[in-house]
């Protein structure tokens, strides 16, 4: 297992560009695969989890062409997917899987899906009960539960869902199902989450209408290719965020950033931390909010964290965690039980792991309370193979009092391959 040694830095100043959208990326093969005709696809995320959703599609027939830039997926139709011959594996991507259980519940022939050890751990029960109440047969182990999950789809039938907790693989695992059922099947969830595949589905030209908190599509209805232009994932420019605001004397542009009401909760947070941060040049690019993001160097304060923005900001907890312990005062988490089952219990990781960085962390079972330090002391931690943890961890070491080593960051290959280098790149010393 790969370790990594963070020295801390000066500063944190330039301009940069994150890679493609991780989101995004994985939708435009799965809505180019089934929709007729050739869809390009212009800043496609080359990390590991999306290769994970090419290499799924190629293994039912579907061609993709890759120049290093730009992607051509030749569309095979609703229904021109064939049969793989092999177990199809998701990696690491819990978006892989869950999505791709949906759209396999719509085929007319058998699939297994599978994952890596981390991934086989996570629940799938939350998308194979609803799949089984359209007509999917789904057999897994404990019970369905877990990968590997071995799919028998075809002649679905449409359901109202409602979902008990705010997630979009959820929402997209049964919207890609919903394609292939009999009449009109719609999702509500507790509070909006990320809303990517709602776009690309009107891009595409999928009947979807949408209400308060839901979404109704209607199936039988045939996609036409288009051309996706994928924009950075905030996901990704989030390290870089909390790089600048708790490194003193940083400024940072970040171009060309999705901007997504539904995943831009973390600018808001921070915002309301007392992070200088501002978004320039607001655009749009293939039905999504794009801007580039100037960044400076704040005194942040610890605040309350609860309700509606925790969907909007799930996956940067990790990242938020650091500026947390970085800021005046106490921040109170809330509402995000959801960590508990990433890619790793990221409550748990980021309060051990912040611990041993000398921050005072308690957890809740939906959450955790960080007092914030003047500076995180050096020494030896564990990102518990999640990508996100290692990345905010590389982070919260810049402004340490001495080296950090960081056990394990192979997994960061899964959404962010270009990681390192861009952190030196911006780093003084
Ligand atoms: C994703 C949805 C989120 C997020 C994940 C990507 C997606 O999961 O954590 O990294 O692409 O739909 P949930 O929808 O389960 O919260």
């Amino acid at each position: 297992m790969k370790s990594t040694i963070i020295q801390p830095v000066v500063a944190v100043k330039g301009e940069i560009s994150v890679p493609g959208d991780k989101s995004i990326s994985h939708r435009s093969i799965m809505l180019g695969a089934i929709a007729n005709g050739i869809t390009v696809v212009h800043g496609f995320l080359r990390g590991e989890d999306n290769f994970s959703t090419m290499n799924a599609f190629r293994a039912m027939g579907v061609t993709i062409d890759d120049d290093g830039s730009t992607l051509q997926i030749h569309g095979r139709g609703l229904h021109g997917l064939q049969e793989a011959s092999d177990v199809l594996d998701c990696g690491n991507s819990g978006t892989t899987i869950r999505l791709i259980t949906g759209l396999l519940s719509g085929q007319s022939f058998f699939s297994v899906v599978t994952g890596d050890q981390y991934l086989r751990k996570r629940p799938m029960k939350r998308v194979v009960e609803p799949l089984t109440r359209m007509g999917a047969r789904i057999m897994g182990r404990k019970g369905g539960t877990l990968a590997p999950l071995a799919i028998n789809g075809g002649n679905l039938n449409a359901i109202g869902y409602d979902s008990p907790v705010s997630s979009a693989q959820i929402k997209s695992s049964i919207m890609l199902a919903g394609l292939y059922a009999d009449g009109e099947t719609s999702v509500r969830e507790p509070s909006p989450s990320r809303d990517h595949s709602e776009r690309m589905f009107h891009l595409f030209g999928a009947s979807l209408k949408r209400f308060n908190n839901g979404i109704t599509v209607r199936g039988g209805y045939e996609l036409t290719a288009q051309e996706v232009i994928i924009p950075g994932d905030i996901s990704s420019a989030a390290f870089f965020m909390v790089a600048a605001l708790i490194t003193p004397g940083s400024e940072l542009l970040i171009r060309s950033v999705g901007v997504n009401q539904t995943r831009s909760g973390v600018i808001d947070i921070l915002k309301a931390m007392g992070g200088d941060i501002r978004l320039l040049e607001e655009r749009e690019l293939s039905g999504e909010p794009v801007a580039d993001i100037l960044v400076r160097s704040s005194r942040l304060k610890g605040i309350a964290i609860s309700g509606d923005v925790v969907p909007r900001a799930i996956d940067e907890f990790p990242a938020i965690c650091v500026a947390a312990a970085s800021a005046e005062g106490v921040t109170t988490i809330r509402d995000a039980r959801e960590l508990r089952v990433k890619e790793a219990d990221r409550i748990t990781a980021m309060a051990t792991n912040l611990r041993i960085l000398g921050v005072t962390v308690t957890e809740t079972e939906d959450g955790m309370d960080i007092t914030g330090v003047e500076r995180f002391s050096g020494g030896t931690v564990d990102s518990h193979g999640d990508h996100r943890i290692a990345m905010s961890l590389s982070v919260a070491a810049l402004v340490a009092s001495g080296a950090v080593t960081i056990y394990d960051t192979n997994c960061i290959a899964t959404s962010f391959p270009t990681f390192f280098p861009l952190l030196e790149k911006v780093s003084q010393n």
